[in-house]
């Protein structure tokens, strides 16, 4: 098995990422939306163009697990004004978690979290939260297992459906 590194990402990793968020985003819900929700979401939200911005963020951080030279996973996290809902005071987000399909069960997620936890005690957070899709059952478990639990839930809408996210959180 391939080793992989860890590094923070910099606006030059944004078509790169880009790539990554799309290919993964397919992987994980190609399956349950149809092709026109996929195609719309993926264009606005995984475009080079959106990333850059995203990436300028001083208030967001991404970072990307790499093996063999290739990009396998990221992870984008979120602080202070930056976050997608205000959760608790003092809270940090992990905005996206996702893995290469072929990647998956290597301990890479396990990894990238257990950073999000560090950079977000680092940041002064004493919560860390991230809103999951209710019907995905896999990455709930594994948050699961690594000490989140469900506190709340929010409408996620993807192209012409509305979605149900749940929120897990964790006290650093
Ligand atoms: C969920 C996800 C981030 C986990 O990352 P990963 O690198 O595959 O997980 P790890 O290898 O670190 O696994 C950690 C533990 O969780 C468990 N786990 C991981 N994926 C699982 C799955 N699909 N079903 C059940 N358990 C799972 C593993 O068994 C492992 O336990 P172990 O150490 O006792 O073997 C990754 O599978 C992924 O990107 N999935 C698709 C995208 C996604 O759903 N992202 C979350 C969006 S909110």
């Amino acid at each position: 098995m391939q080793e992989f590194t860890i590094r923070a990402c910099g606006e030059e990793d944004a078509e790169a990422l880009a790539k990554l968020g799309g290919q993964t985003f397919r992987e994980t819900f190609a399956a349950v939306n149809t092709e026109e929700d996929m195609r719309r979401y993926v264009e606005n939200n995984f475009s080079a163009r959106a990333l850059a911005a995203e990436l300028k963020n001083p208030l967001s951080r991404f970072f990307v697990a790499e093996s063999g030279g290739a990009a396998v996973a990221y992870m984008k996290m979120n602080f202070g004004a930056a976050q997608t809902e205000r959760v608790s005071e003092n809270a940090a987000e992990v905005q996206r978690l996702y893995v290469a399909a072929a990647c998956k069960g290597r301990g890479i997620g396990t990894r990238l979290l257990s950073l999000a936890g560090s950079c977000a005690k680092e940041a002064g957070a004493s919560v860390l939260w991230l809103g999951v899709w209710e019907n995905n059952f896999a990455a709930r478990k594994f948050y699961e297992k690594l000490g989140f639990s469900r506190v709340g839930a929010h409408t996620f809408v993807l192209g012409g459906d509305a979605q149900t996210d749940l929120i897990m959180q964790k006290n650093l």
